[in-house]
């Protein structure tokens, strides 16, 4: 039963107009309406819509998972658009389910450990980088650079298999590497990525004629599926989910990556606390396996806290379909919602200390309030590689950490870049000498 129009309330909220995205400024915004008007704002565009600022861990837990059927995606996707087509991030709807339904699969946990093997074998061609890196005389690693060439390269192998070496590269040369050297998503990129749609579109066709050896590679699964009708994706279909997971599949972890050492390197009682859960849960020489990763705990708590105080999709969106009213709150029809992982993760109120950096928030016998910690959404449309990113981070970092000490080379704290995605707006260069066997 919906209550009367009398008993509702509108949110506080100020008069003038806001202009809220996928910027800088957006951010100051939404931490100043947060803290004049509290954790459930009324906003209107310059254009006149009516949008809902929510920070409540609670109403956002609700929104996303049981009224999840009254949004579809909202403003500054289509910017993403773009970039992905109508891929399931963007896609809504039936599309959207259908779509959802056929690469569930690809993502199971069974399916994605047989990508482990691959996965381990990217992480061990840093070590040889690094290796050279640390004998050198500047003794200095590019954090953010090596965390995007190898997310990148870890996707692409996950995504092509086999087609990765045979069809994608070739002369040594990734024609999707721009992806990784240029950080912007402007239109340059979008243009360049549409011309990567040819490439694709000829590793789908060889496939097509002459499917492929491995039963691993996501191009295969995606190729394999079929909806209700019996029918499957077609090219651009393909091509779109393509370019989703590849854009998707490498920004968000190697973004985390990056920081991860960052906040590893700066807080060296965390870095021994990790070198001891490695040592004493890690034979050496011994396969990282499925297994071995689950019991990497203190790990799992450095890298919800990274996530906690770095969340690569900051700020999302919705817009509701429908009228309908929750509590005392009424959501009109065509309401946006904006609702950000990064201030409601640094939100004193809910997070004492938000500032600092503490795994021990994560520790295993503390519980969190459902919705107050966000990085990968929730609800049917939370992210679908959150598993595989935490296989790929441990990975790294349990490859690489035991091997090589990174240590600051300032006290600057390395500052923000607020788009798409979070990311560091410089890249973070490190000092990395070999640990002692
Ligand atoms: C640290 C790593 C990652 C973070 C923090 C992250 C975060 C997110 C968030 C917040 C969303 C939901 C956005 C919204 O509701 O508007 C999302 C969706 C999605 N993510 Fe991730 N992601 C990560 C890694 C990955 C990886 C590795 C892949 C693929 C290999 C991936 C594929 C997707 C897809 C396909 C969706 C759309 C799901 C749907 O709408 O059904 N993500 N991600």
């Amino acid at each position: 039963m919906s209550p009367s129009d009398s008993t509702l309330t509108s949110p506080p909220g100020p008069a003038e107009p806001v202009a809220l995205g996928v910027d800088p400024q957006s951010l100051v915004k939404l931490r100043a309406l947060q803290s004049e008007y509290g954790d459930v704002v009324a906003v209107k565009s310059p254009k006149g819509r009516q949008g809902l600022f929510i920070n409540q861990p609670d109403l956002i837990h609700r929104l996303l998972v049981k009224h999840h059927d009254k949004f579809n995606k909202g403003p500054g996707f289509e910017r993403v658009k773009m970039l992905l087509g109508n891929g399931l991030i963007v896609s809504d709807g039936t599309t959207w389910r259908r779509s959802r339904r056929m690469i569930q699969p690809a993502f199971s946990r069974k399916q994605l450990h047989k990508l482990i093997d691959m996965m381990h074998k990217c992480c061990l061609n840093r070590v040889e980088r690094w290796e050279r890196l640390a004998q050198s005389q500047e003794q200095t690693v590019d954090v953010t650079r090596e965390m995007n060439d190898a997310g990148l390269e870890l996707i692409l192998r996950a995504i092509f298999g086999d087609d990765y070496d045979n069809s994608i590269v070739t002369d040594g040369k990734n024609p999707f590497a721009f992806l990784s050297e240029d950080a912007t998503r402007d239109l340059r990129v979008v243009l360049q990525v549409r011309e990567l749609r040819s490439l694709i579109l000829k590793v789908i066709e060889q496939r097509r004629t002459q499917p492929s050896s491995s039963d691993y590679d996501f191009l295969t699964m995606l190729m394999g599926q079929t909806d209700k009708e019996g029918v499957g994706f077609n090219d651009k279909e393909l091509l779109d989910e393509i370019i989703t997971l590849t854009v998707a599949g490498y920004e968000t972890s190697a973004g985390t990556l990056n920081w991860a050492w960052h906040l590893i390197a700066t807080h060296p009682e965390v870095e021994s606390q990790l070198l001891s859960e490695f040592e004493e849960k890690i034979e050496p020489d011994a396969e990282l396996d499925s297994n071995l990763l689950a019991t990497l705990s203190y790990m799992q708590q450095v890298l919800d806290e990274t996530l906690r105080l770095y969340p690569p999709v900051w700020l999302f969106t919705r817009r509701a379909v429908t009228a309908f009213t929750l509590d005392d709150l009424a959501i009109g029809e065509d309401t946006d919602i904006y609702i950000s992982p990064l201030v409601l993760h640094t939100t004193e109120a809910h997070w004492p200390n938000a500032r600092d950096f503490d795994p021990e928030r994560y520790a295993p016998d503390k519980t969190h309030q459902v919705g107050l910690s966000l990085p990968f959404s929730l609800g049917p449309r939370r992210c679908l590689g959150e598993y595989f990113s935490f296989l790929e981070m441990k990975l790294m970092l349990a490859t690489l950490l035991p091997r090589f000490k990174l240590r600051p080379q300032s006290d600057t704290r390395p500052e923000c870049e607020l788009g798409i995605n979070l990311r560091s707006s410089d890249a973070i260069h490190l000092n990395i000498t070999p640990r002692a066997t």
